[in-house]
């Protein structure tokens, strides 16, 4: 199903690339990130190409509840701790920076994309997080507060941690405004990428600087990001006749809830898990949806995957050592609005050579030995996903799947995935997940098979969904 965004915006189609082209700057994505980089560029006199894979703002920019807000779950007190107080000012600062931007974009250019600001809280049962991260974000100069008034939310809580001035906007009316400002090749998929040329099916672009805007980044080696990043999904409802809120709510536990209305309708988020982990559904929040707001009626659902760092942080900037005109931003957690534009604005002033003074904290290349139990946490998940499919032999045959539902068989000699639909008609594909070979796990949620290593997803058709995987199964 379209999410709320994709449902009141259209964006004109734009052509393929089919030549050989050159430029100063290529965009590998056509999200909000890629096309707020090339943007920026074009406005400083840069020759900008922006080629996408599908259709502009198809991925996650779609999928987002278009929060536009530094507060990103209970991350200063940890930033402090971590990396100390000049980096995690450097975090706020740029985050806070991005919501201006925006608004001074939307001014500039009047754009009617329904952005308002509104306050963002982060809420909790429990006190003494909510504590720590008000001081941390209150030192680093936010505009914070803990707050205990009682907030319109249907249970109970001790308190939340309060940020003015954050915003909320229907992401897909900006993108389609900004993105009617920049050349984009729709339908042009990357298949590879050597050196300073990028190869695709129908052309390709030699350009002085690369961006690799594309949510996860696929080249492998060097940069090695599948061995850093996750992926997780959420699942979010648009509720009519269920509650005005008047903020932006996000609880500071994990399976917490987020609120946020659109208009008339309140955007409920929830149920995230890492993705080919499955434990969230569409009918467990409508479960939810149910007792909360028993006279509300669902208006349309969707669900996003968002890139998990080791450390919460993106990384933005060089993509290695070994390529200095490549550039790479990533691993957005649940942030991929404000992102968004905090990478576009680095990726300005790296490319132009000006001074970026908040891009260390964002560094892909940082190591923190801090960082080392989630780096082996990523590494075991490998190691589990590759060794469940060289090792499981499955029990079950073709005949032992019931209609509407699917699973790991012997199919015709081989092991292959199964799903059987209503009808009885069989959907076999190869198991293999095409990035690294892990095993990938049926999502009953969303009739997909998703990977659990790094989260490539493909439809039952074996259609791919999801990157980092470049292939259909
Ligand atoms: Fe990496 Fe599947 S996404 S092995």
């Amino acid at each position: 199903m379209k999410s709320i965004w994709r449902e009141t915006c259209e964006i004109e189609e734009r052509k393929p690339l089919d030549e050989n082209i050159e430029t100063e700057v290529a965009v590998i994505g056509a999200g909000m990130t890629g096309i707020l980089a090339a943007y920026y560029l074009q406005r400083e006199s840069k020759d900008v190409v922006v080629l996408e894979a599908k259709e502009i703002g198809s991925g996650q920019s779609q999928n987002t509840t278009a929060k536009v807000t530094s507060q990103h779950g209970l991350i200063y007190h940890s930033l402090l701790k971590q990396y100390g107080k000049e980096k995690a000012q450097q975090y706020a600062l740029a985050n806070e920076t991005a919501i201006r931007e925006y608004q001074n974009i939307i001014t500039d250019l009047q754009i009617d994309c329904d952005f308002e600001y509104k306050n963002s809280y982060i809420y909790s049962k429990s006190r003494k997080e909510l504590e720590a991260e008000a001081k941390a974000a209150c030192l680093l100069g936010l505009p914070a507060a803990l707050t205990k008034e009682e907030l319109p939310l249907p249970f109970p809580v001790w308190g939340a941690v309060e940020f003015q001035n954050q915003a909320q906007f229907h992401p897909l009316k900006f993108l389609k405004a900004i993105s009617e400002k920049v050349k984009v090749y729709e339908n042009t998929e990357v298949e590879r990428v050597e050196g300073n040329k990028l190869i695709t099916k129908q052309g390709s672009v030699q350009a002085e600087k690369i961006i690799f805007a594309c949510h996860f980044p696929f080249v492998n080696f060097p940069g090695m990001y599948f061995a850093r990043i996750h992926q997780e999904r959420s699942y979010v409802l648009a509720l009519k006749d269920a509650a005005q809120v008047n903020g932006m709510y996000m609880g500071a536990e994990k399976g917490d809830y987020s609120f946020r209305n659109y208009g008339e309708y309140l955007l409920l988020g929830g149920m995230g898990h890492r993705t080919g982990k499955n434990a969230g559904s569409y009918d467990a929040l409508r479960k939810t949806a149910e007792k909360w707001f028993p006279n509300s009626r669902e208006i349309c659902h969707w669900s996003a995957q968002d890139c998990m760092t080791l450390d919460k942080i993106p990384y933005i900037g060089q993509y290695s050592k070994e390529n200095p005109d490549w550039h790479v931003a990533t691993g957005f957690q649940k942030w991929g609005m404000t992102t968004a534009m905090v990478a576009a604005l680095i990726f300005r002033d790296l490319i132009c050579g000006q001074e970026v003074f908040y891009k260390d904290v964002f560094s892909p290349s940082r190591f923190s030995l801090g960082n080392l139990p989630a780096l082996l946490a990523e590494t075991g998940h490998s190691i589990k996903g590759l060794g469940k499919r060289v090792l499981f032999i499955p029990g079950k045959e073709v005949e032992d799947i019931l209609p509407g539902q699917a699973g790991v068989v012997l199919y015709k000699g081989k092991k292959a995935g199964v799903y059987k639909d209503m009808e009885g008609k069989i959907y076999a594909v190869d198991i293999r997940c095409p990035h690294l070979g892990c095993q990938l796990e049926w999502n009953a949620a969303e009739l997909s098979w998703d990977c659990p290593c790094h989260g490539s997803r493909f439809d039952y058709r074996g259609n791919l969904l999801n990157n980092p995987a470049q292939k259909n199964i």
